[in-house]
């Protein structure tokens, strides 16, 4: 990957992200864990340290990272304590939920990502024993990706979860919706999504702009934002099972984030919805 990627390739954000996972998992009340971040993350090559961010938005960020992480992880866990053994993870960069969560040996996780981040997860995952749940999809999400998840064996005639975390802000409101419509046209009823999304306080003065700020500096600048994601979702033809906020949602699991959040200017949201 580090041959192939430059520090500002959109693909090295994954790096950043397994990064703060590997981080979190350290922890003695970690949210989660992911004994994978950190091979996958030694082997690209690149340094874990992409967004330079001073120490205290360190923090912050890799616990808004844990947050997230675990609330799509038990999103993943109630849809297969429903019956649900697709998984589409678009855009999964470095994650490794097919092997780190206990998922029932019939589920498929999609990973659907470009071709570098592919072969990279390959080289270090491909022997582990959980690797028979695994499909990788090598797909650029602003082309016709649907169709090589079809040809990876996905069957659009049963009901699939899609997880859309860390991605939609990256790509422009065009794409992003072109990709939800992909997405919705592939989900038949009982289909479910879970995801994070940005939103108007993310370019507010405070801890977030100074993220954004690095996060453009840095060569991957966010791209669009959501106002309400129910609205959006219930647009796309989803009904919102829970939608909250990073900031709302560590505070239920004991984390203060230390930024202030108003109504109408939220930062990071997270949501998930069925069909
Ligand atoms: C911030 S990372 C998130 C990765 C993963 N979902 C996670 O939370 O760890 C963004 C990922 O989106 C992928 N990505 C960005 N644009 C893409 C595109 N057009 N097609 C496929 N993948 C893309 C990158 O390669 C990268 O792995």
């Amino acid at each position: 990957m580090a041959d192939q990627l430059s520090e500002s390739h959109i693909s090295a954000t994954a790096v950043a992200v397994a990064y703060f996972r590997h981080v979190e998992s350290g922890r003695a009340d970690a949210l989660i864990s992911d004994k994978l971040a950190w091979p996958l993350v030694e082997a690209t090559g690149l340094g874990p340290d992409l967004l330079r961010l001073p120490e205290e938005n360190v923090r912050r960020v890799i616990d808004g990272i844990a947050v997230r992480t675990r609330y799509i992880d038990e999103a993943v866990e109630d849809a297969v304590a429903a019956g649900i053994r697709q998984i589409v993870i678009v855009a999964s960069g470095l994650d490794a939920r097919a092997f780190r969560l206990d998922l029932p040996p019939d589920t498929t996780v999609f990973d659907i990502d470009l071709e570098p981040v592919q072969e990279l997860k390959r080289m270090v995952i491909e022997d582990h024993p959980r690797a028979k749940l695994w499909q990788p999809v090598v797909a650029d999400l602003k082309q016709d990706w649907v169709a090589a998840l079809r040809e990876a064996a996905f069957d659009a005639s049963i009901p699939a979860l899609w997880i859309c975390e860390g991605i939609l802000y990256y790509l422009t409101e065009d794409e992003s919706e072109r990709l939800m419509r992909s997405i919705t046209a592939a989900s038949v009823p009982g289909s479910r999504i879970s995801g994070d999304h940005r939103g108007k306080g993310t370019l507010l003065p405070g801890q977030h702009q100074v993220v954004a700020k690095r996060v453009a500096d840095a060569g991957y600048e966010f791209q669009s934002i959501v106002d309400d994601p129910t609205i959006w979702l219930a647009e796309h033809g989803w009904a919102s099972d829970s939608v909250t906020t990073v900031r709302e949602h560590a505070l239920r699991h004991g984390r203060d984030l230390g930024y202030d959040e108003q109504r109408g200017s939220e930062i990071g949201w997270l949501y998930t919805a069925h069909r």
